[in-house]
């Protein structure tokens, strides 16, 4: 029995398909080369903007071809799920399931061990311990940004408890695992222990690896992460910090309980203890109601802090969130030209950050034979006649594109 995997959306929703992977592969199941050969399909969906949800219905599609091919294939939907879509795609799977209670999958699919006793003890895994991971370490999120479904699509904020992470990353690290991501909608607001020292716990954890986290809230951002993240030597040079918008009336419409004044001030923080940080953001263009001069105000924030990276979407109306029933007037075009000068502006900032790289020697992580990344999170192409695959390395960057680095491997 082979099945496949249809990720969508976030670093949450990879790692949890990651976890699906396992439940399916331990219930005796294995992973489909193409698609047409699934026996399983599982979709794990994201709702974050309307493009997301098309294409999940893009992918449906082809699903009605299959199950003419193969009557047995069985179809899956999950992730974040919106309740006005999840009424019209319950007719297009056969089932619709929570990923909170994957641990009952293979009885509700009537999968795995009780229903395939023959080859279950067969099975046995054979993972080739991936170099990066992903930790949740809380899910959820309280915080209603007006223009955001994930406090609708996954609940409020819940955190995991301490020691389940820590024996989490211990077993990663044993198995070879270095780099470690620690995932939540929004970590800094973890709560089981103060997030600060979650991170000294895990930095104290033997071996030798990278600790990153994403995402972070710029209100939860307190003066003790800046500290351990300068101190953790396995805390890397690495933060995206979502701003969302450059101007405080739109920030306040959002519900981002922040202004530019103190965003600004908390990078200022951040880079006077950690110099050679690499900063990432969110953003949001063509938010309901956002003028040219608003839009502006994002321009001179992105000229002004010199991102090294920026994730920018273009304002998707979500229904049931606070933003739908303000009038989506940013027309698409100006959309579209937003975007564009935003990109502009990231790809010269991103060149401007890493010609600085030029001539130093930096380690890096290599993550495939010729592409690693260092602690900034920055690609790097290294010419090399070795093997390096896994290893940390030392290189001497030679040159800078906005979107990476290139180096030569020195001994
Ligand atoms: N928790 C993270 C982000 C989660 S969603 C944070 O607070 O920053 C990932 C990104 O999708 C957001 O940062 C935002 O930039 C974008 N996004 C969310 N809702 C959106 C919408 N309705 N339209 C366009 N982009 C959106
Ligand atoms: Fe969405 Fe805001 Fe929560 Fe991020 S903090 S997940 S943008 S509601
Ligand atoms: Fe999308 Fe859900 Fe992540 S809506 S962005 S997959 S939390």
């Amino acid at each position: 029995m082979k099945y496949h995997l249809i990720t969508f959306g976030c670093q949450m929703n990879k790692a949890d398909s990651g976890r699906i992977a396992t439940v399916l592969e331990n219930s005796g199941y294995k992973p489909a080369s193409v698609i047409d050969e699934a026996d399983l399909i599982v979709v794990n969906m994201c709702s974050v903007r309307q493009s997301a949800v098309d294409r999940v219905y893009g992918k449906i599609k082809y699903f009605t071809k299959l199950k003419t091919k193969n009557p047995k294939l069985k179809t899956v939907l999950t992730g974040c799920i919106l309740k006005k879509d999840k009424r019209k795609l319950a007719e297009k799977f056969d089932f619709i399931l929570n990923i909170n209670d994957l641990a009952k999958w293979p009885a509700i699919l009537k999968i795995g061990p009780s229903f395939q006793k023959d080859n279950y003890l067969k099975i046995k895994l054979k993972y080739q311990p991936p170099l990066s991971a992903f930790v949740p370490i809380m899910r959820g999120c309280n915080n209603f940004c007006s223009y955001c479904v994930v406090p609708y699509t996954r609940g409020r904020e819940v955190s995991r408890p301490v020691e389940e992470i820590i024996c989490e990353v211990k077993n990663l690290v044993k198995c070879g695992v270095k780099e470690i991501w620690l995932l939540g909608q929004n970590v800094n607001s973890y709560n089981a222990i103060p997030f600060p020292r979650l991170l000294k716990r895990i930095n104290d954890i033997e071996g030798n690896f990278w600790v990153r986290f994403t995402s972070s809230h710029p209100k939860d951002f307190s003066d003790s992460l800046i500290d351990i993240m300068k101190e953790g030597e396995k805390i890397t040079e690495y933060l995206n910090l979502p701003v969302q918008s450059g101007d405080d009336e739109i920030l306040k419409k959002m519900n981002r309980p922040y202004t530019i004044a103190q965003y600004k001030n908390l990078v200022k923080k951040i880079r006077k203890k950690i110099p050679d940080i690499a900063l990432s953001t969110d953003i949001i263009v063509g938010f309901p109601g956002e003028t040219k001069k608003q839009f502006e105000n994002t321009v001179n924030l992105f000229k002004e802090i010199k991102f090294d990276m920026a994730y920018i979407a273009k304002y998707s109306p979500r229904p049931g969130t606070a933003a739908a029933k303000l009038k989506d007037n940013v027309p698409q075009k100006e959309k579209d030209r937003r975007e564009k000068v935003l990109t502009e502006i990231l790809k010269k900032t991103a060149l401007e950050n890493n010609k600085k790289y030029i001539g130093k020697t930096v380690e890096i992580l290599m993550m495939n034979a010729d592409t690693g990344k260092t602690r900034t999170n920055k690609t790097v192409k290294v010419e090399s006649k070795k093997n390096l695959l896994g290893r940390f390395v030392k290189v001497k960057i030679i040159s800078a594109l906005p979107w990476g680095l290139k180096g030569k491997y020195e001994k």
